[in-house]
Order: C-alpha cells, then structure tokens, then sequence
C-alpha cells in the first residue's frame, strides 16, 4: 500500500491528474498492490482558499507520503498577484521543501508518432534523450534578487549561483544515469562567459574521475540549443542547470510532438520524490476536454519505476499508450492525417483498458 499526495493544481491539471489515477488505478489491480490517492491543494486554488498558493497543510502531507504526484498551476487570472502568492511560488517551493534536486526530464520519440514533430521524421525517429535538470538552485533561488531602485533607475536583478556541493551531487546523479544508460553524457553550461558555469564543469570533470567508463562531452548552452533541433541524436545523457534545463526540457519536447507527451521526476537523495508533467496548465484549454494525459500519464508510470521500484508495471504503461497511439488515436495536439481525433477522458479510458 502506498501513500500518494496528489496535487492537480490549476487549470488542466486536475483533467490530466484524473486520468493519470485511472491508469494508476488499474495497474495496481493488475500488479496487484495499493495505491491510496489524498487530494490537496496548490497554486490558483490554494491561493483562493487559504491566502497561500502553498499550504502548511498540503506540505506536511507531501513530507508524510510514499510520493507525490502534481498535475500544473498558474492561471492568466493570477497574472496580477504579487509574486510571493503568485501559483508558480507554490512548484519552487514544495521542490525546496521536498529537496528535489534532480529533475529526470526524458525526451523519447515514439516510432508512433515521429510525424507529430515538426522536425524531420529522420532526425528525430529513434530519438532517446534524458534531459538532468539542476531543480533547486541557480538563479531561480539565488539571492540577492528584486526590483529596487539603483542609481535612479529601477533595475531587476538575480543572482546564477551554485556552490560546488550542488553540482556535485547532481553530477553525480547524472553520472550514474549515464552509467545505466549508454555511458555518454554531455555537460551544458556557458563557461565561455559565465563565472559560475566554469565552476559547474569543474566540478563535472572532477566527479568524471569517479566515473571513467562514461565519456563526457561538453556543451555552451547556445550550441546545445542549436544541436538539439540539428541532430538530437548525438544525445543520450544530458546534465545542465536549473534555467537552461528549463529551456531545453521545453525545446526537446518538440521533438517528441508536443509538450503533452513528456513526463518527469524530481527527485532528493533522500525521501520523498514528486511526479509532474513538464507541460503547464494550459488554462485556455481548461474544462474542454481537449488536453493530452499521456505526460501526466506516464510521470505516474514513473513514480511506479523510480520511487517503488516497479520495472514491469512501468513498462506495461509504456507499452499500453504506444498500442493506443498505434491504433490510430491521437489527441488534438498530436493529431494528424488519418488518425482518430479523441479527448481527455477517452485516451485514459482506452490506456487504461489496455494495461492487463
Ligand atoms: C517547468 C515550469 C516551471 C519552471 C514554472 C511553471 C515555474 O516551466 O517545470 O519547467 O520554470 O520550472
Ligand atoms: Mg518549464
């Protein structure tokens, strides 16, 4: 039996966390073991119940679970909020709190749906990338930050930041990744200007002693850019920071099709770890019954791999929502000629009949 807190959040979020249940639901029928959901909330809805997108509350129960799984927040509604209650406050902080350091984004294209990109069919099939995104620090949580006046003028700033303890522990995160996968992992950084990416590849290269049957490579974060849409599969393994992994975590997803197709893991050391789709909650598409669940989907069947440590269900999941998209269904963000257009709810139905 195990304990999960869910957060759905805002918008699409309790749509695709719904399914994700299903799913999860009927795979622990077919494995046979127990999954006890408890709701709570954050970001939007949080804010509108108790002045805080992020409860007291819903951390304790996060801290006091097996796992957690959320679904997105934010809504254009909350655009005007000052920024400590703003819903986005509420996923830097249930990170920070949980101590999620290591973000697993992967960025697989499905033989399925190799057309879905708007990239060359032959550029992105056979596609297998694992984006190691730094979740806690840099300068999403750097301090000094604000908007102050200086010399008259009002000016922003933040602070890019890592000590050597927090690139070691993610290098070392990634080394091991790389070791279970094909051994090849590239560092991306901007150490041709950035003082604190020169520390990050210090600090990289001194953990690859400790690994030497992984090759490193190393990468600016410009030409990582550039390369991901040129040649994705020149990557395997890839370990960046907090803000650059944001931005090709989102950059990679094209490759797959859609932002609706690419689940992660944020995980500690230690611990409890969270699930969450990488997509937002899509407030636009709220209630319509539109919104791809396979993100969310399958950041569930990770959870079932990476926290209980269930390889054959996790598999079983991946390989139902392949023979969905294989039988021609496709949701409206990955739908293309000749397929069959469904919502939400039917593409949870029809994975979830397929897991036996
Ligand atoms: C993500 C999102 C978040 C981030 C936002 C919503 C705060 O873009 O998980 O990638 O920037 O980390
Ligand atoms: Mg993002």
């Amino acid at each position: 039996m195990y304990k999960i807190t869910v957060v759905a959040g805002d918008g699409t979020g309790p749509e695709v966390m719904a399914e994700a249940k299903k799913v999860l639901n009927k795979t622990a029928e077919v494995f046979d073991f127990k999954l006890e959901f408890n709701d709570y909330l954050i970001g939007g809805i949080a804010y509108e119940k108790f002045g805080t997108p992020l409860p007291d509350e819903t951390i304790k129960a996060a801290k006091d679970s097996d796992a957690v799984m959320l679904g997105a927040v934010g809504d254009w509604k909350y655009d005007t909020l000052p920024p400590e209650v703003r819903p986005e406050r509420a996923l830097l902080g249930i990170r920070k709190e949980l101590n999620l350091f290591a973000n697993l984004r992967p960025a697989i294209v499905w033989e399925e749906l190799v057309n879905s990109s708007p990239l060359k069919p032959e550029n992105v099939s056979g596609v297998d990338i694992m984006i190691i995104r730094e979740l806690t620090g840099d300068v999403y949580f750097g301090e000094p930050k604000g908007v102050d006046v200086i010399n008259g003028k009002k000016t922003g700033f933040n602070n890019m930041i890592y000590n050597e303890d927090e690139v070691r522990r993610i290098a070392k995160i990634a080394f091991e990744t790389a070791t279970v996968r094909d051994k090849k992992l590239c560092s991306v950084d901007k150490a041709n200007v950035l003082d604190v990416s020169r520390l990050w590849r210090e600090i990289v290269i001194e953990v690859s002693k400790d690994y030497p049957e992984v090759q490193l490579s190393h990468m600016y974060v410009d030409n990582a850019a550039m390369q991901l849409v040129r040649a994705p599969k020149q990557f395997s393994t890839i370990v960046t920071g907090n803000i650059f992994g944001d931005i090709l975590s989102d950059e990679a997803s094209m490759l797959a099709g859609s932002l609706g197709l690419l689940p992660s893991a944020s995980l500690s050391d230690k611990g409890v770890s969270l699930y969450e789709p990488i997509h937002g909650s899509a407030p636009d598409l709220t209630g319509k019954d539109v919104v791809n669940p396979i993100a969310t989907i399958l950041s569930g069947a990770m959870m079932l791999k990476y926290s209980f440590k269930m390889d054959e269900a996790y598999k079983t999941i991946e390989k139902a929502i392949k023979d969905v998209l294989k039988e021609g269904y496709r949701t409206q963000d990955i739908m293309s000629e000749n397929k069959t257009l469904i919502g939400t709810k039917k593409m949870g139905d029809l994975i979830a009949e397929k897991i036996k």
